[in-house]
């Protein structure tokens, strides 16, 4: 293939190509995660299926001006959890602000599934064995300990233990919570001590 060689004068009065928008058939917006995840849980009698909650969640690259209207720091308190939608009665979506060296309490999710993305800096989860019922002396066992990052999905439910989650970061972190069903907004769910096993039950 031979090239031609444009003289240097005709190079010069091209005109420049305007800056072209990302394109949005690749992007997935947060707007798209809500509906998709609406889509899935609108149908009663249909089985909540976490794996493609998951997957939907892990299809979504955060982008704070998305989810900004959502956000609410309160710097006298660990952490803040805001409303974004109550998805037909099936689930609660939430976006948890949380302040460094701040988190919650140990926790179990009611029997549903917590499906839980970072949005930006940085939780630890710290997961714990669950007590058997009526055995509640004694320290809890850790399971495992993980750092979440941007954009990282994290899954858990009663079937896997309990859990805690805490900002060791320098900034405030903000993560995405969807539980299904939203049993514990409906019948409450428990807090743990960590030291005695000891389970309190919270209300809704
Ligand atoms: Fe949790």
């Amino acid at each position: 293939m031979t090239s031609v060689l444009l003289p240097t004068s005709t190079l010069s009065t091209l005109p420049t190509l305007p800056t072209l928008p990302t394109s949005p058939t690749t992007t997935y917006s947060f707007h798209q995660l809500v509906q998709d995840i609406k889509a899935h849980l609108g149908n009663d009698g249909i089985e909540e299926d976490p794996a493609h909650l998951i997957s939907l969640m892990n299809r979504y690259s955060s982008d704070a001006t998305e989810w900004m209207r959502y956000f609410h720091n309160d710097l006298s308190r660990g952490y803040t959890r805001n409303s974004i939608a109550n998805i037909n009665g099936r689930a609660n979506l939430l976006l948890l602000v949380w302040n460094p060296s701040k988190g919650s309490p140990v926790h179990d999710h009611a029997n549903a599934h917590c499906i839980m993305k970072i949005l930006s800096g940085q939780l630890t989860e710290t997961v714990f064995q669950a007590p058997e019922a009526g055995e509640s002396k004694g320290p809890l066992q850790i399971k495992q300990e993980s750092v979440r990052r941007v954009n990282e999905t994290a899954y858990i439910s009663d079937d896997i233990g309990l859990h805690r989650m805490w900002n060791n970061g320098q900034e405030v972190a903000v993560s995405l919570h969807l539980y299904t069903p939203p049993n514990a907004a409906d019948y409450g769910f428990h807090i743990f001590d960590e030291e005695t096993g000891q389970a309190s039950h919270i209300k809704p």
